[in-house]
């Protein structure tokens, strides 16, 4: 496993559509490992394959809920509700700022193995899943940020 660098905002890769992936490979098996790794050693509760320059529809959530999920061409097939709270992205370093999301998704996916499988989210789970997803379309959260971004050592101070 490795660290791999990510990629952060102005960085065109992030605003390209991604592929589906087609077949697993020891490379793609490889760049999954290095995702994960890569999120926790960040501190994010997910992260998208793009962000490490890799447009393959690949996503790994961790939101401490006692599951980790690798979600691979992963899509959205049912939302309900709306939640409104702050977000902040691992290509976006140190700033935050306030996105409305579905309140609970459920997205359909492949895990690791190719098999089929869906994942239920609600609260902070649906939005890191509507988040790492919208990466995979080239959109970042700024782009649905209401107000302005805000710096992280702002919110903290707010949040003391
Ligand atoms: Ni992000």
């Amino acid at each position: 496993m490795a660290i791999r660098q990510v990629r952060t905002i102005g960085d065109e890769i992030l605003t390209k559509e991604c592929k589906p992936v087609k077949e697993m490979t020891p490379r793609l098996r490889q760049l999954i490992d290095d995702m994960l790794e890569t999120m926790y050693d960040s501190g994010g509760v997910g992260l998208a394959a793009p962000q490490v320059g890799i447009l393959k529809q690949i996503v790994v959530v961790d939101v401490d809920d006692g599951d980790q999920y690798v979600l691979i061409n992963p899509e959205i097939i049912f939302q309900e509700g709306e939640q409104t709270g702050y977000e902040g992205c691992l290509s976006v370093p140190g700033k935050y700022g306030t996105v409305t999301r579905p309140n609970h998704v459920v997205v359909r996916a492949l895990d690791v193995n190719m098999e089929p499988i869906q994942v239920e989210g609600e609260e902070f789970l649906a939005r890191a899943l509507c988040h790492e997803c919208a990466h995979l379309h080239g959109q970042l959260y700024v782009e649905l940020v209401e107000g302005e971004l805000v710096d992280a050592d702002t919110l903290e101070d707010e949040e003391e």
